[in-house]
C-alpha cells in the first residue's frame, strides 16, 4: 500500500512555494504523476497544503477512479493550458513551484504570462524524493529483477548459433511478458561479437557465431518499477582476449559493489571500480558512469560517476555496471542492481557472473 498523502506532504515541505504543478500530456511527466497519485493517464495535478486536485479528461474519467480513488479529480472539456490557468487563478497561490526538467518551456512561458502566481522553477523535486525507495517499492524492484533473471535462464537454454540478435531480443521479451512483466523496462540490448563494444547498441540482423561474445543488457517492468542487469556469455569457446577483459570487469564490478553503503559518495564508488580498469590499462575503454538509480524510470537519481554530486542513502536502488569496450572486437559489461543498506548493499541480481559462461 503506497501512502500518497505522505509523498505529497514530503514534496510540499521541500518546495519554497504554496503549491506544486505536475503536467503530464503525451507522457511529459507520467513519472511524477504516477509517483504522487498512482494515476497512469494524462492530466494536470495541482498540489497545495489544503488540497490535491487532478484535472483530467473524458478518456480517463473511469481510469482515475480505479487508479487514484482517494484523489479529487475534475474532468475538463477544453484545453489543458486554459484549465490549469483558470484553476490556479481561482485559488490563493502566491508562489507555484514546477519541476523545470519535466515541463516544456512553452508551457511555463505561457503560464507566466497568464497567472499572477510567481513561478518557482526547481529542477526535479519529485525525482529527489524518489531516490530513496520504501519497502513496497523495493519489493516491486526485486520482483522485476527476479523476473528478469528467470527469463534470462529460460532464454539461454534455447540460444543457438545462427540466431540473430533481434530474434534473441524478441524471444526474451516474449518470455518476460509470459512471466508477467508489464513491459520491457527499456529496449533490450542484445549485442553479438563486435557489436557488444557499443554500450547502448540496438539489436540487428547480426547472427550469433562461434567464439562471439553475447552481451545481454536486460530489464523488465513489474507493477510500475524497473530492473536493470547485464550479463555477457560466450558462444562456444571464447578467445583469450575476451576472457581477459571479462576478468578485469568482474574485479571492477566487485570493487564497486564493495564500496556501496550509506554515506559513500557517487564519486568514490565509481572511482573504486574505474581504478581497477585503469590499472589494467583499459581506462580509455570505459567511458560511461559506473551506475545510476533505478525505479519508476530506468535511469534516475542518484548517479555514480566522476561527476556525481550524490551521496548514497539506505534504501536507494542503484546499478553497478563497469565495462570495457574494444571497438571492432567486442565489449563486456557486468551490471548488478543493488539496494543500499547502512552496512553495504543487498544485491538483487544473483544471476551468476563469476566467470565467462559458454552457451549455444
Ligand atoms: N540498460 C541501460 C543501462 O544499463 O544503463
Ligand atoms: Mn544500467
Ligand atoms: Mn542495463
Amino acid at each position: 500500500m503506497i501512502d500518497y498523502r505522505r509523498r505529497t506532504k514530503s514534496l510540499l515541505e521541500r518546495i519554497e512555494a504554496d503549491a506544486f504543478l505536475v503536467f503530464n500530456l503525451e507522457g511529459t511527466d507520467s513519472v511524477s504523476m504516477y509517483y504522487l497519485t498512482g494515476f497512469t493517464g494524462e492530466g494536470a495535478l495541482i498540489l497545495s497544503g489544503s488540497e490535491t486536485l487532478l484535472l483530467t479528461d473524458s478518456r480517463y474519467t473511469e481510469q482515475v477512479k480505479r487508479e487514484a480513488p482517494r484523489i479529487a479529480s475534475k474532468q475538463i472539456t477544453g484545453n489543458y493550458l486554459d484549465a490549469v490557468v483558470s484553476t490556479i487563478s481561482s485559488k490563493s497561490i502566491p508562489r507555484l513551484a514546477i519541476g523545470s526538467s519535466r515541463i516544456s518551456h512553452y508551457f511555463v512561458e505561457t503560464l507566466k504570462k497568464r497567472v499572477e502566481a510567481v513561478i518557482v522553477s526547481m529542477k526535479d523535486p519529485v525525482g529527489e524524493l524518489r531516490k530513496v525507495k520504501n519497502p513496497e517499492e523495493i519489493k516491486r524492484i526485486r520482483a522485476a529483477a527476479n523476473l528478469t533473471q528467470a527469463s534470462l535462464s529460460k532464454l539461454i537454454e534455447g540460444i543457438k548459433i545462427g540466431m540473430t540478435e533481434r530474434e534473441v531480443a524478441l524471444r526474451l521479451e516474449f518470455i518476460m511478458r509470459e512471466k508477467g512483466a508489464e513491459k520491457v523496462a527499456f529496449d533490450l540490448i542484445i549485442a553479438a561479437g563486435e557489436n557488444s563494444a557499443l554500450p547502448h547498441y540496438r539489436p540487428g540482423d547480426r547472427k550469433l557465431g562461434q567464439g562471439d561474445l553475447l552481451l545481454c543488457d536486460i530489464g523488465a517492468k513489474v507493477d510500475g518499477y524497473c530492473s536493470d542487469m547485464t550479463r555477457v556469455f560466450s558462444i562456444g569457446e571464447p578467445p583469450a582476449k575476451a576472457k581477459a577483459i571479462y576478468d578485469i570487469v568482474l574485479q571492477a564490478n566487485r570493487a564497486g559493489r564493495d564500496q556501496v553503503k550509506a554515506g559513500a559518495t557517487g564519486i568514490a564508488v565509481d572511482g573504486a571500480a574505474r581504478k581497477v580498469i585503469a590499472d589494467a590499462g583499459h581506462g580509455d575503454h570505459f567511458g560511461h558512469g559506473l551506475g545510476h538509480g533505478v525505479g519508476i524510470e530506468i535511469h534516475e537519481s542518484p548517479r555514480l560517476s566522476p561527476l556525481s554530486k550524490d551521496t548514497l542513502e539506505a534504501g536507494m536502488a542503484v546499478t553497478i555496471e563497469p565495462g570495457i569496450y574494444l571497438p571492432g572486437f567486442g565489449g563486456v559489461r557486468i551490471e548488478d542492481l543493488v539496494i543500499v543498506t547502512e552496512e553495504g548493499c543487498d544485491v538483487l541480481t544473483s544471476f551468476p557472473s563469476d566467470c565467462l559462461t559458454q552457451i549455444g
